[in-house]
């Protein structure tokens, strides 16, 4: 398998990360997700990995402030995450996720939360440790954070996810 090309989406690839994910997921509750995220202007921003001209994988990013009794930490949500079925275990997840992480640090993120599976993600830096502080809907070991910065600020406070999670709330990556 080639190595994926990662890059920002374009209009064009929606109906294919339509069906991408239905595929992946076995539902359109990620969709739907990506799109009212979309919708409401709570997307940050998407990333696609491309291979031989198909999107075979994608990763959202949205703002999720963790407002805290001292501080508001500037975090991302990582979600919804879908890698096409016959793709999957080849790295393309990693890669979104990598060039995920590089580029909410470009952009001053802080810290990214994601709700998902922790064998997977502990090797990006998650831990459901750095999010035990953290109140959202969902709590215990598949909810991790990673700081992606030295200087920042402990996890302590309440996740102000978009509106669109509050539609879809129980759910893993
Ligand atoms: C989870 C997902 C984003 C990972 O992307 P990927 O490109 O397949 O994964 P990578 O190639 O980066 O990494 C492969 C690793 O992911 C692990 N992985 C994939 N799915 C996993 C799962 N469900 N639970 C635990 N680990 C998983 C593989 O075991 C493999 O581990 P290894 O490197 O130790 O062998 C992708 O598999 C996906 O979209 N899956 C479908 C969505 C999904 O899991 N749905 C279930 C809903 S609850």
């Amino acid at each position: 398998m080639s190595k994926p090309t990662i890059r920002f989406d374009k209009p064009t690839d929606w109906p294919r990360i339509e069906a991408m994910f239905h595929a992946a997921f076995g539902s359109d509750a990620e969709f739907q997700l990506l799109q009212r995220l979309r919708e409401d202007g709570d997307l940050g921003f998407l990333l696609t990995a491309e291979n031989d001209g198909d999107v075979v994988g994608a990763a959202a990013f949205s703002e999720l402030p963790i407002d805290g009794p001292e501080a508001i930490v500037r975090a991302a949500a990582l979600a919804p995450i879908g890698v096409a079925p016959e793709q999957q275990a080849g790295g393309v997840g990693a890669a979104l996720i990598r060039a995920g992480l590089a580029q909410c640090r470009k952009k001053g993120f802080e810290a990214v939360i994601v709700l998902g599976y922790p064998t997977y993600y502990r090797r990006f830096g998650f831990s459901a440790a750095a999010a035990e502080h953290i109140e959202a809907p969902w709590s215990g070991p598949n909810l991790m954070a990673v700081a992606l910065d030295d200087e920042t600020p402990p996890l302590v406070g309440v996740a102000r996810y978009p509106a669109a999670f509050s539609v879809e709330v129980k759910r893993e990556s």
